[in-house]
């Protein structure tokens, strides 16, 4: 199949640096809340890149929950692939992909796991059914079929029928500690506004870089 003659127009405000907040965090958050009245499906769906064991690059969707000035954080199996990726180099970054208002946000930084406190925090806000399947899966590794999760899935509400369900202590999450943000608004002509912000100690310096 040949993509190459679908083009789009990105005729935008555009943005420039007197628009922007000194703090990166902030002004994630005045695009975040845009992007959310806009009516985007999931604005927090995000992905997140990590270095593989033997180098090579990974990439997967994963929901932000929590975002604030000391970093973004999602939650997930521990025994993930991503979290072994994250165990060797902690070294990640995320990708918001707000294509409907031609925007980009890139978020490059450093992963901490979070602590059983803040998972617990988390996963008692969980829907029932989301921690029963926590329990049910162990996350990217290989099983026969689709039965063998069904079954799996109903051995666990029968053993929880009842009673609150523990979190499995291989559930967890990560916060991401960022150093350098890339806000992209697309613009005509293809020459699209790129704003980055990039830590200097405990202050961000905002430079603009070439489309
Ligand atoms: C919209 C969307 C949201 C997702 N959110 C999460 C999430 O918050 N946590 C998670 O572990 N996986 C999430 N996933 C599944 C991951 O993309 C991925 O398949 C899974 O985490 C295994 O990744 P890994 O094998 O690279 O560790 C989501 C997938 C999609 C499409």
């Amino acid at each position: 199949m040949d993509l190459s003659e679908i083009r789009q127009t990105y005729e935008t405000k555009g943005l420039d640096l007197p628009d922007l907040s000194p703090n990166p965090t902030t002004q994630f958050q005045i695009w975040y809340e845009e992007v959310t009245e806009a009516g985007y499906l999931e604005p927090n769906a995000m992905v997140l890149s990590t270095t593989t064991p033997d180098g090579g690059p990974r990439a997967r969707i994963v929901l932000l929950k929590t975002f604030n000035d000391d970093g973004f954080c999602f939650f997930t199996n521990l025994t993930s692939d991503k979290a072994s990726d994250l165990a060797t180099t902690a070294n990640a970054s995320l990708t918001f992909p707000w294509i409907s208002l031609r925007r980009q946000v890139n978020i490059f930084g450093r992963s901490k796991q979070l602590t059983s406190e803040e998972v617990d925090a988390y996963w008692v806000t969980r829907p029932r059914g989301s921690q029963i399947g926590a329990w049910a899966s162990n996350q990217s590794s290989v099983i026969p079929n689709r039965e063998y999760l069904d079954n799996r899935f109903q051995f666990e509400e029968e053993r929880w029928e009842g009673q609150p369900i523990e979190r499995p202590d291989y559930w967890g999450g990560f916060r991401v500690i960022p150093e350098r943000f890339e806000f992209w608004q697309g613009r005509t002509n293809r020459l699209h506004d790129r704003l980055c912000y990039r830590r200097i100690e405990n202050d961000w310096i905002i430079e603009r870089l070439s489309p």
